[in-house]
């Protein structure tokens, strides 16, 4: 049987109770309980740690096992995934115009004659030229553009419709998963911005000489 004893009152009044069994100083929760819950749920936070942990790590061994024996497409032929032009797309897009510059001269046949040069030379034998297309450009992925062909429902000439200065971007720093080079370290400043401003105007008439060299034999 448990015995109880009063033996006086601790330091907030409720009575000190000795029994037989242990001694008790009421009312609960006792000092030790808010110790021990707060024992507990440190380590709950813990616990919810150690599972956010283990997510990442099946997520990431996941997605590499996916990449490895996954069926992404890998070659042309493959269907692309939904959206995975987009990929480089709109991030390609924002970051042009944030980074648009204008042409430091104008047109003037000198401009399209040096333009034409660096065209036939490092162009052409991806992008065609007046008259004559690439065979094997359409079985790129992404495929490379005719620069001398309408296309779409406006009948468009290549990007005659964007501004030189984006063009200059995109010959100046390549486009990311592509076959577009960057040229910057290839050509000089003055020879981008020739061919881009000769490409803005590919849907004009452009003086014979230019148009004898671009579709000279490749040099
Ligand atoms: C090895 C092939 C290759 C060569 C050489 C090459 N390009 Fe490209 N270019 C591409 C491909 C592929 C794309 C399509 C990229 C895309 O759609 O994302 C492209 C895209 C472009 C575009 C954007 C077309 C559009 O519709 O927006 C321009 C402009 C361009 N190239 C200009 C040039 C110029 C100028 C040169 C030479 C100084 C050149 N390229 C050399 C393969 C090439």
């Amino acid at each position: 049987m448990v015995e109880f004893e009063a033996t006086g009152v601790n330091r907030r009044g409720h009575p000190l109770i000795r029994t037989s069994a242990a001694s008790y100083s009421g009312p609960y929760p006792s000092t030790e309980c808010f110790q021990m819950a707060k024992k507990s749920s440190g380590s709950g936070f813990g616990k919810v740690f150690l599972g956010f942990l283990l997510g990442v790590a099946v997520v990431a061994i996941g997605l590499f096992a996916y990449l490895k024996f996954g069926p992404l497409p890998v070659a042309v032929a493959d269907s692309p995934l939904p959206f995975e032009k987009d990929v480089v797309k709109l991030p390609l897009n924002a970051r042009i115009e944030r980074e648009s510059k204008t042409a430091p001269f104008g047109i003037s046949e000198d401009v399209f004659e040096s333009g034409a040069h660096v065209y036939r030379a490092q162009c052409a034998a991806c992008h065609g030229t007046p008259g004559h297309d690439v065979s094997y450009a359409k079985y790129m992925f992404p495929s490379a553009p005719q620069l001398w062909k309408k296309h779409g429902s406006k009948g468009v000439v290549g990007v005659s419709d964007d501004e030189a200065g984006e063009t200059y971007w995109k010959v100046a720093n390549g486009i990311r998963l592509s076959g577009m080079p960057s040229y910057s370290h290839v050509l000089s400043d003055a020879q981008m911005w020739q061919v881009s401003l000769l490409l803005k105007n590919a849907d004009k008439e452009l003086p014979a000489p230019v148009t004898a060299i671009l579709n000279s034999p490749t040099p």
